[in-house]
């Protein structure tokens, strides 16, 4: 065991926890970045999967994401235009498929009004609400009460507008059924977007890809902190009063003034702490849960939909696969769809042997995309669900009523103890570009308090 002091010791080496431990570096600090995995980057997964690149986990910038916009420029990484040229594909409730182009989908023209409805009613609830601070908003109380589903159910009887923009953040963003989360929540995911129009935006929310993978942020990150980074390094107990912290990690022991917790807040309990956390803590951590998406990349000779003038990206609430885009790799010139599965349709192909699962995903995508789509030279799915150090995907929110009763206390810190993650960010939540943003306002907090002290 190697016994080590530093200003702060920073418990995780995802894209949070490597900006904190950079902008602390830069103030002069010393640091030692703890983590579990035999990699950095946490959520952020780049790897060649039978000859592929594939982003296991996150990828997509978009426009308003200037802290990650920021980082990038800063570590000369450039960025390319997600495919989208063409045709869009919509499937309607008896599996009819349309083609659309622009964001509405190509419903009934009754249902396609009380969509707009809907979006314009969202955009004006969101600008209500600042990400920063939901829980201040004057009804967010009882916005917590009540489930989005529910919600939507009392704004119009239209079923198939409900279940489009409920699926724009249930399916897709949260992925929890849009019973599990209350229209505050839902609300705090738009608004950290910037409106609802830009989640629904395809065009806008998953905009840009980063050349050689967005794992090169916390790789480079990591890089430039050289020796500070130990893997293989979970943190197991932290000790700690109002002097400092020990972080004791398998095969090291960190002692320093600081600690910073850049984990997802569902593993934050697994560790043990010496005296345990304040009741507060003990009890809010618990009203926090990750969504379940599975990622699905299926890569093909050539990308066969482009030369049918589709763009590849395709909806249906209907479908197991509920969303889909052309997701071909920068220079790659083979063809790559990513598909996801969320929620309850995930735990129902996770019950199937992989065999099924991947014939029942494949024939999803062909009710797209035609026959070819059934044969991929390469088929990965992503399972965040069973990876120990993160628990699901993409990220952790609260349950019914938990985000108006606990938000406000879920960064502050506890004595030594500070909180990094993009599941805590309010602008960018639950994306890399609140990951980065929290780290730094972390950082920025620590260097402050340093200097009043
Ligand atoms: P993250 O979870 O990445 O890092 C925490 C680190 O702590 C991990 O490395 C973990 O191993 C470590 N750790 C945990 N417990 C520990 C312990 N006890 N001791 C030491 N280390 C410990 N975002 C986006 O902007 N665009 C996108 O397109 C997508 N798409 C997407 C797809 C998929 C499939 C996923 C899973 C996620 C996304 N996201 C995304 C979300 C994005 O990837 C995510 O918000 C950030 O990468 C989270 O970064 P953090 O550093 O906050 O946590």
């Amino acid at each position: 065991m190697s016994r080590i002091e530093r200003d702060v010791v920073v418990i995780g080496a995802g894209a949070s926890g490597l900006t904190a431990a950079t902008e602390l570096a830069k103030a002069g600090l010393s640091v030692a970045v703890l983590e579990a995995r035999d990699r950095v980057g946490g959520r952020l997964w780049t790897d060649d999967i039978d000859g592929a690149t594939l982003e296991i986990g996150g990828q997509w910038v978009s426009p308003d994401q200037d802290a990650l916009i920021g980082t990038l420029e800063e570590l000369g990484l450039e960025t390319y235009s997600r495919y989208r040229d063409g045709i869009n594909i919509y499937l309607g409730a008896n599996g009819e498929r349309r083609t659309f182009e622009g964001d509405i989908f190509p419903v009934a023209p009754s249902t396609e009004k009380v969509i707009v409805e809907l979006i314009e009613r969202m955009d004006a609830l969101v600008a209500e609400i600042d990400p920063e601070r939901p829980w201040a908003h004057p009804r967010a109380k009882e916005l917590d009460e009540i489930s989005f589903r529910r919600w939507l159910e009392t704004q119009t009887d239209d079923e198939e507008a409900r279940k489009n923009i409920g699926m724009f953040i249930a399916g897709a963003m949260l992925t929890k059924p849009a019973h599990a989360f209350s229209a505050l929540q839902a609300l705090l995911m738009a608004a950290s977007a910037g409106s609802f129009s830009n989640l629904v935006d395809a065009d806008f929310i998953l905009d840009k890809r980063v050349k050689g993978g967005l794992q090169q942020v916390p790789l480079l990150l990591a890089e430039r902190l050289g020796d500070d980074v130990h893997l293989n390094a979970p943190v197991r107990t932290l000790r700690w009063d109002e002097t400092g912290v020990t972080a004791v990690a398998d095969g090291v022991e960190v002692r320093a003034r600081f600690a910073i917790l850049a984990v997802p807040p569902v593993l934050i309990s697994r560790i043990s702490y010496e005296p345990p956390l304040p009741r507060r803590q003990q009890q809010l951590h618990q009203h926090l849960s990750m969504g379940f998406v599975i990622k699905v990349h299926a890569v093909y000779e050539t990308p066969f939909w482009r030369d049918l003038g589709y763009s590849g990206t395709a909806f249906s609430p209907y479908e197991l696969v509920h969303e889909a885009y052309d997701n071909s790799y920068h220079g790659d010139p083979r063809g790559t769809l990513v598909g996801f599965v969320s929620d309850e349709a995930a735990d129902g192909v996770f019950a199937l042997s992989p065999e099924e699962r991947r014939a029942r995903i494949l024939e999803s995508l062909s009710h797209y995309y035609g026959e070819q789509a059934l044969t991929p030279v390469v088929y990965y799915e992503s399972d965040w669900g069973s990876e120990e150090w993160t628990r699901g995907a993409y990220a952790a929110s609260f349950d019914m009523g938990g985000l108006a009763r606990y938000g406000a206390d879920l960064r502050k810190p506890v004595g030594p103890i500070h909180f990094s993650c993009s599941d805590m960010a309010g602008k960018g939540y639950q994306h890399v570009d609140g990951a980065i943003r929290v780290g730094r306002e972390t950082a920025a907090g620590i260097v402050s308090a340093l200097v009043a002290a």
